[in-house]
């Protein structure tokens, strides 16, 4: 069974990757005048995987391919999909989107704010990763990447482009809208990469 959920998985990653990284296209889009001197390489885009596990109601998100298969392996989390395009490493115009885990929660939180970060880490988070690199403002062709939280003893946070996703959560979930987290470039923005 978990051979199998590990062969979809990398079915399903390489079919991302091959749709929005083969270069194979010549369509013209918006971002092909957005500057790699402003705005970044657009080819050095990744997915930001979602992940949820269902029993402890915790959403997890990494552009960490090999912690999406290794929790797919551990059999707690389900594979949810591309929640955005984001970078990898430090460029023009990004900053980083710190991760932390609450060790006793289990759930993960996800911010470009030192502040937020220090106040997560006095409050029992520690550092989990460097998710990626994501705007601080709306530049670049980017959308709003919208934060919303479950508070609770099972917090849990929720981070989407999609406004019908986070309003779903608020109306029918009892999570808090939390603004927004960053600006991230969408999965269906159109960018082909050559
Ligand atoms: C960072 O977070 C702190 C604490 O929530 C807040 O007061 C501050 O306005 C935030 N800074 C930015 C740039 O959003």
């Amino acid at each position: 069974m978990r051979a199998a959920l590990f062969s979809v998985l990398t079915a399903i990653i390489s079919f991302v990757q091959a749709a929005f990284f083969s270069g194979e296209s010549t369509t013209v889009n918006l971002r092909a005048q957005a500057s790699p001197e402003t705005c970044g390489n657009i080819a050095d885009l990744v997915p930001l995987f979602q992940m949820y596990d269902a029993a402890v109601t915790v959403h997890f998100y990494t552009a960490d391919d090999s912690k999406v298969t290794a929790t797919i392996q551990e059999g707690t989390y389900a594979f949810n999909g591309v929640a955005a395009l984001i970078f990898p490493t430090l460029e023009p115009s990004t900053v980083p989107f710190f991760s932390l885990v609450n060790a006793r929660t289990t759930s993960f939180f996800y911010t470009t704010n030192a502040t937020e970060r220090s106040n997560a880490l006095a409050a029992g988070y520690r550092d989990y990763e460097t998710t990626g690199y994501i705007y601080p403002t709306q530049v670049c062709g980017s959308v709003p990447l919208y934060r919303a939280h479950f508070i609770g003893a099972n917090t849990d946070y929720i981070y989407t482009t999609s406004v019908t996703e986070r309003d779903n959560a608020i109306v029918n979930q009892g999570f808090v809208d939390e603004g927004i987290a960053g600006y991230v470039i969408e999965l269906a923005s159109g960018i082909i990469i050559d």
